[in-house]
């Protein structure tokens, strides 16, 4: 006698749990992602707008923060280090960026064209600089040396060629320098 086959209902039976089964998993899976999505997003734990503040992107060079003469690195009277940054196809201006070691340092960037990658090495400075809006974040370099800072954003046929400097000094000289210059930059004059 022939094995008896199954009748088609048991296939559908199994199906129907399987499909079920499968639906619970994926289910709960997205459940899980959403709340990690909620999450981070209340605490800030993934990587969040730095700051939401705007900038004209037409009229950066002529007034304003980030025209020319006030780009570099400034030392405030409270000993706060400042790097102003703007960032265009295809290079950063100042090319050579000066930074203390050991001190913080914030860093306002922006772009007077497309979207930019900023990121300084082998530390974890690194955003995006963006027309029409102002990227800052604060972090400190610990050791003296010096870094390459690749835009690492494709912006263009001369992305890979666009790339700036960075030169951490040891504190005691940065400190002396920024006193007796209003802005730092180590381009080559
Ligand atoms: Cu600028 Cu890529």
């Amino acid at each position: 006698m022939p094995p008896t086959a199954p009748h088609s209902g048991d296939f559908e039976a199994v199906a129907e749990a399987a499909e079920r089964r499968w639906a619970i998993i994926v289910a709960v899976i997205i459940a899980v992602l959403v709340a990690i999505m909620i999450f981070v997003g209340l605490h800030w734990a993934s990587m969040p707008p730095s700051r939401v503040e705007t900038v004209d992107a037409k009229t950066l060079h002529i007034k304003g923060e980030f025209v020319e003469s006030n780009l570099g690195t400034a030392m405030g009277a409270d000993g706060k280090v400042t790097v102003r940054v703007v960032a265009q196809q295809y290079s950063f201006v100042p090319q050579c960026i000066v930074v203390p070691a050991g001190m913080p340092v914030t860093f306002r960037g922006t772009s007077s064209d497309v979207i930019h990658g900023f990121i300084v090495g082998t530390t974890n400075a690194n955003t995006m600089l963006i027309p029409g809006f102002v990227s800052t974040f604060t972090t400190t370099f610990p050791h003296a040396g010096e870094q390459l800072m690749p835009c690492h954003e494709y912006c263009g046929t001369g992305h890979e060629a666009m790339w700036a400097h960075v030169q951490v000094l040891p504190a005691d000289e940065f400190i002396a320098r920024a006193r007796a210059e209003e802005r730092l930059s180590c381009v080559p004059r």
